[in-house]
């Protein structure tokens, strides 16, 4: 069964801000894209690269390491090599607060 977990409060992201939080030992990157909130494996799989370091435009997320540009919808990157995708969660706003799903 699916695992909840509370991550923060919406205050603590604006639209267009993200972050990376531990969660049970994972890093996980939250972002806010206009009131809308993905999450995603935090660490870029080219090398290692914290995401949140890159710059959010809309659902996409460019890695500060070497630029590769992640789709926070499909945990997919655009680079001229091919990446390991990353894996993305379910978000749930509840009580202004953001929760994310574990499997
Ligand atoms: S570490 Fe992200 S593109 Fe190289």
């Amino acid at each position: 069964m699916a695992k909840v977990l509370k991550v923060a409060a919406v205050t603590e992201l604006p639209p267009g801000s993200m972050k990376t939080f531990d969660i049970e030992g994972k890093l996980i990157l939250i972002a806010n894209v206009d009131g809308v909130f993905y999450a995603m494996d935090a660490i870029c799989s080219h090398e290692e690269w914290d995401l949140s370091e890159g710059m959010l435009e809309g659902t996409h997320v460019t890695c500060a390491g070497h630029g590769a540009v992640w789709d926070l919808r499909t945990g997919k990157a655009e680079f001229d090599e091919e990446l390991q995708p990353l894996k993305t969660y379910k978000t749930i706003l509840k009580d202004g607060e953001v929760l994310i799903e574990l499997e």
